[in-house]
């Protein structure tokens, strides 16, 4: 799968376009560490090893891939980078067309004989999606003491593999996981391309956005029991069947979220249990995502959807309990930084966001952008995702410009971070 130097977007996508393809969902399904996203990692190593860039893992399974020519400290480095891991059956795009952007624009930095005052890391970031363990952003979360790392090591995934057993079996130690001010302290800007997730850019006629905010969001677990039972011998009186408060509650999920406006909320995973056709579940699990630009209206919203599960639940006899498994807050990025961005590309529209984001998380910590490359579908976590060959180009050189410029300004300049965020 290596490529030779002066790739295109195009031709490193294609080579790795048979990896982790999923032949009942369609589209790809590449959970963190399996077999397809293992592929993918060595498939980058051995790109960046083709550039001379000097690639190193760190504690939290954050690949970091270093040019330096000049041999510059690592600090106030440019960082840029995305992941590798998909949603179950999503599309090409989403993590790997920014890994294989950040390795094109390096190509066009070379091409162009940039001269870099500070070092430039390519990373990918284990399990952006949360497919397989449920937190979204685990990576970048651990990176930056977000997340606690003795429950990140507890996580589980549907086969009750730890999260702490994957680390082992992929040479990381599960009592190292955490918050790294080393590799934190060295990002002195963050750059994230991503693929567009909806129409904007298609609306606005634009190969490339750059980003505003994204909204907040977060998951949740409800957990929907009853009396498991026989489906030809139980009348229905006598049922205490807890997929009908399940069903009810889906409903009621996309009513409460039509009454706050900008609110998206979705039930996109529903478990029962035992899952036999002729069987009456004893239990369902349900899993909830809830998106608003505005923190407070996400929590009022969550809170109208357990009190109508609660009350679903109670009119069939059944119980439920509900768990939240993470929670962003809505992210602005860094206004200094997303300016100077625009300044560089003049006429690229800004965009918010409804898609989380590792750019999202490291917002907190360091000044962060990120870039959008038009998805013609508007479609994405789909196989319909999609992105024109010549708009993925675009993206490169519009990441190869805002990276030049990064790393020849004589300094990086005041953001607006607080110095209390950066700590
Ligand atoms: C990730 O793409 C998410 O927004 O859930
Ligand atoms: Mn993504
Ligand atoms: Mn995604």
């Amino acid at each position: 799968m290596s490529a030779p130097v002066a790739a295109t977007v195009t031709s490193l996508m294609s080579a790795i376009a048979d990896v982790g393809t999923d032949p009942i969902r369609g589209g790809y399904s590449r959970p963190v560490y399996s077999t397809a996203e293992s592929s993918l990692r060595e498939w980058f190593l051995s790109e960046a090893a083709a550039r001379g860039l000097c690639a190193e893992t760190d504690r939290n399974g954050i690949i970091w891939a270093w040019w330096n020519p000049a041999d510059h400290p690592l600090e106030d480095a440019v960082v840029t980078g995305s992941h590798l891991d998909s949603v179950p059956g999503g599309g090409a795009f989403d993590g790997p067309l920014g890994v294989a952007s950040a390795l094109v624009a390096v190509d066009r930095l070379v091409a162009r004989g940039v001269r870099p005052r500070r070092a430039l890391a390519l990373t990918v970031f284990p399990e952006e999606e949360g497919s397989r363990f449920g937190r979204a952003c685990l990576g970048s979360l651990l990176l930056t003491g977000a997340m606690d790392p003795a429950v990140a090591a507890g996580l589980s995934d549907d086969d009750g593999v730890t999260f702490a057993e994957l680390c082992r079996s992929n040479g990381l130690e599960p009592a190292h996981l955490g918050r790294d001010d080393e590799a934190l302290g060295r990002i002195g800007r963050f750059v994230e391309l991503h693929v567009e997730q909806g129409r904007g850019l298609v609306d606005l006629d634009s190969p490339v956005a750059v980003a505003s905010s994204i909204i907040g969001h977060g998951r949740w677990r409800l957990t929907f029991t009853g009396q498991g039972n026989h489906a030809g011998t139980t009348l229905l009186a006598d049922r205490r069947d807890p997929m009908i408060p399940a069903a009810r509650t889906v409903l009621d999920v996309r009513r409460i979220a039509h009454v706050h406006r900008g609110a998206r909320a979705t039930v996109g995973r529903l478990v029962p249990t035992p899952g036999g056709t002729n069987v009456i579940a004893s239990r369902v699990d349900l899993w909830l995502d809830v998106r608003h630009p505005d923190d407070v209206v996400t929590e009022r919203i969550v809170y109208e959807i357990s009190e109508a599960a609660a009350s679903a639940a109670l009119r069939e006899g059944c119980g439920v309990s509900m768990v939240e498994e993470s929670l962003s807050a809505s992210v602005d990025f860094d206004p200094v930084l997303r300016d100077r961005l625009r300044a560089g590309l003049p006429g690229v529209p800004v965009l918010p966001t409804g898609a989380g984001h590792d750019a999202g998380v490291l917002a907190a910590h360091v000044p962060t952008a990120m870039l959008f490359v038009r998805n013609p579908s508007g479609v994405s976590h789909s196989p319909d995702e999609y992105v024109e060959d010549a708009d993925a180009e675009c993206g490169a050189e519009a990441l190869a410009d805002v990276l030049a410029d990064l790393l020849t300004t004589d300094t990086l300049g005041t953001d607006t971070l607080t110095t209390e965020a950066k700590e």
